[in-house]
C-alpha cells in the first residue's frame, strides 16, 4: 500500500528552503509538511502565510500545513490564498471545530484535525465524518527531534477503529519522532501518512533517509 511521506521542513535550513524543496521533490516526497506555530498554542514561533506563499511558488508538491495556532478561523483564508492544499487544526485550539472544518472544506482544501498526546480520540466523534485526516501527535507539538511517545501506537489503532465503525473515509497521519525504527509499526496500527523532520533533514543523506523511511513504512502495509 502506498503510504504518504510528508517531510517536515521544520528541520530544514530556513535560509535554504528552496533547496530543501528541490531535494524533497527529487527524493520522491508526496507532500511538504509545514509546521505553523504561533508562540501561544505551542511555545515556539515558526512561519506564516507569506512564507507559505513563497514555498508554493518554489515547488510542485502539495503543501500540508499543520496549524499549531489559536484563533485558526482568522487565518484559514490567508493560508488557503497562500496555496496550502491541506490545513490541519488542533481540537484543543478550536472551540468551534465544526465551523472551522466547514471553513476549510468550503475553500476546497483537505481538512485535518489533530490530537495532542493527552487528548482522547473520542473528542473526534462528532467531526469524524466531515474530515479528510486525523493527525495523531506522537510528541507534544512545538519542537522537532523529540522522542516518539509509545502510547501513540495504541491511539492510532483506536482512531482507526473509530473511523471504521463510523464508516468514515478519514485517513490517519502521525507526526513526531517518526523514523525507520517505528514507521512499520505506525503503519500497521493504521497510519497512512507519516511526518518526519529530524529523521530526514537530520540525516547525513536526506535523500537516502527518505527512501529508507518509505521502504520501512511500506513494509508495514
Ligand atoms: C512538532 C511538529 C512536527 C515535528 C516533526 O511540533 O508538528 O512536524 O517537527 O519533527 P520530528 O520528525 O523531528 O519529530
Ligand atoms: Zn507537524
Amino acid at each position: 500500500m502506498k503510504i504518504e511521506i510528508a517531510p517536515s521542513i521544520l528541520s530544514a535550513d530556513f535560509a535554504r528552503l528552496a533547496d530543501a524543496l528541490a531535494l524533497l521533490e527529487s527524493a520522491g516526497a508526496d507532500v511538504v509538511h509545514v509546521d505553523v506555530m504561533d508562540g501561544h498554542f505551542v511555545p515556539n514561533l515558526t512561519i506564516g502565510p507569506p512564507v507559505v506563499a513563497a514555498l508554493r511558488k518554489a515547488t510542485r508538491l502539495p503543501l500540508d500545513c499543520h496549524l499549531m495556532i489559536e484563533d485558526a478561523e482568522r487565518w484559514i483564508g490567508d493560508y488557503a490564498r497562500a496555496g496550502a492544499a491541506r490545513l490541519t487544526v488542533h481540537v484543543e485550539a478550536c472551540p468551534h471545530l465544526h465551523r472551522t472544518v466547514q471553513q476549510i472544506k468550503g475553500l476546497g482544501l483537505e481538512a485535518g484535525v489533530s490530537l495532542n498526546p493527552a487528548t482522547p480520540p473520542e473528542t473526534l466523534s462528532e467531526i469524524l465524518p466531515l474530515i479528510d485526516w486525523v493527525l495523531v501527535m506522537s510528541v507534544e507539538p512545538g519542537f522537532p527531534a523529540q522522542s516518539f511517545i509509545p502510547g501513540a501506537l495504541g491511539k492510532v489503532a483506536r482512531v482507526a477503529a473509530m473511523i471504521a465503525a463510523a464508516g468514515a473515509s478519514a485517513r490517519i497521519q502521525v507526526d513526531g519522532g517518526i523514523g525507520t525504527a517505528n514507521a512499520a509499526a505506525v503503519v500497521r496500527a493504521g497510519a497512512r501518512s507519516l511526518v518526519a523532520g529530524n529523521a530526514i533533514f537530520g540525516a547525513p543523506d536526506p535523500r537516502a533517509a527518505l527512501a529508507a523511511l518509505r521502504a520501512a513504512a511500506e513494509s508495514g502495509s
